[in-house]
């Protein structure tokens, strides 16, 4: 098979899944319909420069259907449930076991993250376990994941339905901000589990999980509300729920309301991304 045939196949596949999974439309490059379009019966010939690789990810599945899906060789992989479980347990134990920075040697508990693995709507990424986390081995379980459950309900989701991670396993002492050689040595954890998950959307929280996961000295501020994208997924980054939280301690009612309505309005633009309506505000939230 010539690598176009491959990457076309792999292509298929991701759609055939997309689809499966309830997608009804996707955003296509118009460089790429021009070279589709170009290149149509002429199947061998090298791949144009103008043609972005296809997703490096791998094409999963939808939930167990009666035989597994199988993955060609040399197309993406494609991934069972039970196989997303297994592999995040496999990803959790090495993070546990993991002791290449210091932040091994104060932790209580390891935080690998939790969630639905099965290509969730929203992988929420925030920076480290604080105290609470540390502790549950959950995260975002204390204040600033009490109001993230807010910001999720708010959206129409539980926490079950969307998937919670960290930038760094282990809890910074003193939650401290950690450390760039620290957010480098736990990133591949965070990778592979992004592989696994396969989100339809990712959404950072706060500066740390910006600059970890997109490699990036731009700000948080400069950043909040605007797409960008990893590994071919979309990616809305907006400010942590702690920054809110600091505001309500510091009695700052104007920044209060101004975080929340920056906060709010990056998460409906991931809610129209995903062709989801705004529910109804609830009186209790
Ligand atoms: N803050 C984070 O960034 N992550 C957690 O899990 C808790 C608090």
């Amino acid at each position: 098979m010539s690598e176009w045939t491959d990457i076309i196949d792999g292509l298929a596949d991701h759609l055939a899944l997309l689809k499966e999974l309830g997608t009804r439309s996707v955003e296509v490059e118009p460089a790429v319909i021009r070279a589709l379009a170009a290149r149509s019966g002429a199947a061998a010939a090298p791949l144009p420069a103008a043609v972005p690789a296809p997703p490096a990810r791998p094409a999963v599945a939808a939930p167990p259907a009666a035989a597994p899906p199988v993955a060609r060789p040399g197309a993406t992989r494609v991934l069972t449930l039970d196989q997303r479980r297994q592999e995040l347990a496999a990803i959790a134990a090495r993070a546990e076991a993991c002791e290449t920075c210091v932040l091994r040697r104060q932790r209580n508990r390891c935080v690998p993250g939790q969630g639905n693995p099965l290509s969730p709507d929203v992988m929420f990424i925030g920076e480290a376990p604080g105290a609470d986390e540390d502790r549950a081995g959950e995260a975002f379980v204390g204040a600033a994941g009490h109001l993230l459950t807010k910001m999720i309900t708010a959206m129409g989701y539980t926490r079950d339905d969307i998937f919670i991670a960290n930038i760094c396993k282990c809890r910074p002492p003193g939650n401290r901000t950690p450390a760039p050689e620290e957010m480098q040595a736990c990133l591949p954890f965070l990778r592979e589990q992004i592989r696994i998950v396969q989100p339809k959307v990712i959404v950072l929280l706060g500066g740390t999980a910006i600059r970890g996961l997109l490699d990036t000295q731009v700000g948080v501020t400069r950043m909040q509300g605007q797409w960008t994208r990893y590994d071919g997924i979309p990616v809305m980054p907006t400010y942590h729920p702690a920054y809110i939280l600091r505001f309500e301690s510091l009695g700052d009612a104007a920044g209060l309301k101004r975080a929340k309505t920056e906060v709010w309005h990056a998460l409906k633009l991931v809610l129209a991304q995903l062709g989801r309506s705004v529910p109804k505000p609830s009186n209790k939230a």
